[in-house]
């Protein structure tokens, strides 16, 4: 027999017998192998890809689905499981300082674990958090009151102009431009002004909601994105017009971080404290966190999380109040009660104070899901207990907001918009289980300014033309509802956006 024969026979045998001991340790001898699920998903991650990739995010379905069959923890890939139960939210996501991480592997997604939302150990998560978390506090967002509320006024302005054109609005750019141009502002005091742009600029919401669309993508092939970055100028302009602005936009974010860094910006220390001018002066912070490409992959996840999330849910509940008259008759009634004159402005705490507008609210958050992905956590140290199984130490594990918001024990009638479920006694026991901004050390950090820029967007925008929006060729399946789990919720790919025309003499009221 020649050497090379025999070498590949070797080599042959080599492959067979370590895919052998592969499917035998994933089947029986990994520490999670006894846990229910699908034999195939516990095998590889093909079957995860099949239904994130291929299938375009409808894993968390599939999730579902396993659940129905195997009960309330599954194993969905060869290492990680799926908890659906809210009852163990707590220990999964422990508020105290628990040494508790993200699963690498899947906070690659994001691009790069370099910023905050990505972080994947826990001592380095908390100085990066704690680093811009002031800025997000109730405190901190109650003064910026003044700037979010002159961005909505732009947007009214800019709706308007609209009436009785008949032209169709997208509501999803325009909240989009909105949650862009803020926190563009509360980044770098250098708005991006997207409402000032023709229609919108339907271009700036797919500039950041494309990237999303990558992310399972990128986790599955970790070196995808290094290799699409090493593609020349010239090729990405030919073959892709969405990526080569992605990278124009990336420059932007690097044009834009450096001259902050290098004190060639100062307009952020004149008008508002903004986040970046004061991650610059933080003196606590070491350089390497402080370098160029991290703060710049800081300011995309800011933006991008700024912007989506909130965008969603603002479009989404726009379209359940609008297709149900009985709800915007009563939300009309209270805003008419509290701000008598359209054109008088109400604080953010008397906002917060109306009953039917937190209902409206908590309701709309609950259907819009947040990011109905599994929010993984790992507990290096110690073992969980989910009823009688012990889940070993090192294990990732997820929950996703799919399974808490259906719940028919706690929201009956799920798929139902239904502000009411909000105002009885039940009111606290449903918001624990409300998931949208997770739970524990690494919850939204922004909360408290999407909860502000919801009361505000909402209460002006309904106060005003609440009676004068009339849907526009807007279908619940086809442009409302969540189809796809890109991290971010997506509706389906077909969407049209929720649509609206604007009529100062409304023929439906
Ligand atoms: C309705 C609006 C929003 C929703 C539903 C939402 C949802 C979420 C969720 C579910 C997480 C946790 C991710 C995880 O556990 O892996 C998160 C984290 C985060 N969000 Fe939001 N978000 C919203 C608005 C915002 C806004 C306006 C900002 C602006 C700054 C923001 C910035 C962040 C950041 C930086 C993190 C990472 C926090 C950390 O790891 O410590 N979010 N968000």
């Amino acid at each position: 027999m020649e050497i090379s024969t025999l070498l590949v026979e070797c080599i042959l045998i080599a492959v067979v017998l370590y895919t052998a001991y592969g499917v035998i340790y994933r089947l029986y001898l990994s520490p999670i192998a006894h846990f229910p699920g699908r034999k195939l998903a516990a095998l590889t991650f093909w079957y995860e890809f099949y239904f994130d990739v291929i299938r375009r995010g409808s894993y968390v379905w599939e999730i579902r689905d396993m659940h129905e069959t195997y009960g309330p923890i599954v194993r969905i890939n060869p290492y990680e499981l799926h908890v659906a139960d809210s009852d163990f939210i707590d220990q999964l996501y422990p508020t105290v300082a628990k040494n508790v991480e993200k699963w690498s592997w899947s906070a690659g997604m994001f691009g790069s674990t370099d910023m905050t939302f990505g972080t994947v150990g826990h001592t380095l998560h908390r100085r990066r958090r704690g680093a811009f978390s002031n800025f997000f506090s109730k405190a901190s967002v109650r003064r910026l009151q003044p700037v979010i509320q002159s961005r909505i006024d732009v947007l009214c302005e800019r709706l308007s102009e609209k009436m009785d054109t008949g032209e169709p609005v997208n509501m999803v750019h325009a909240y989009s431009a909105l949650t862009q141009d803020v926190i563009t502002e509360y980044c770098f005091s250098n708005c991006r002004n997207v409402l000032g742009m023709q229609d919108f600029s339907p271009w700036y919401y797919e500039l950041v909601q494309k990237p999303s669309e990558l992310s399972h993508m990128i986790k599955q092939f970790p070196n995808m994105l290094p290799v699409l970055n090493l593609l020349p100028n010239w090729w990405v302009r030919a073959t892709s017009p969405l990526f080569a602005q992605l990278r124009a936009q990336q420059l932007e974010y690097v044009s834009q971080v450096h001259s902050i860094l290098s004190h060639n910006d100062e307009t952020g220390s004149e008008s508002h404290p903004t986040v970046f001018h004061s991650l610059r002066d933080d003196d606590d912070l070491p350089l390497s966190e402080k370098s160029l490409p991290r703060l710049v992959m800081e300011a995309q996840s800011l933006v991008g999380a700024g912007t989506l999330t909130s965008t969603h849910m603002l479009s989404m509940t726009t379209y359940h109040v609008l297709i149900n008259p009985p709800i915007l008759s009563r939300l009309m009634a209270e805003f008419e009660e509290a701000v008598p004159d359209p054109a008088t402005l109400c604080s953010l705490e008397d906002l917060e104070r109306l009953p039917y507008l937190g209902a409206v609210i908590n309701e709309g958050l609950r259907i819009s899901y947040g990011s109905v992905h599994r929010l993984q956590r790992v507990h290096p140290d110690n073992a969980l207990n989910y009823k009688d199984w012990i889940i070993p130490p090192g294990t990732p594990i997820g929950m996703s907001s799919l399974h808490m918001h259906n719940d028919p024990a706690i929201f009956p009638e799920p798929r139902r918009f239904d502000p009411s479920r909000w105002m009885g006694p039940e009111k606290e026991l449903r918001q624990r289980h409300l998931f949208n901004f997770g739970r524990g050390t690494r919850q939204c950090v922004g909360m408290n300014l999407a909860q502000a820029e919801i009361h505000m967007a909402l209460a002006t925008i309904f106060r005003q033309f609440g009676t004068k929006m009339q849907l526009y060729d807007t279908v619940r399946d086809r442009d409302v509802d969540v189809k796809h789990d890109f991290f971010v919720t997506n509706p389906s790919l077909d969407s049209r956006g929720v649509r609206v025309t604007l009529h100062s003499n409304n023929p439906k009221t």
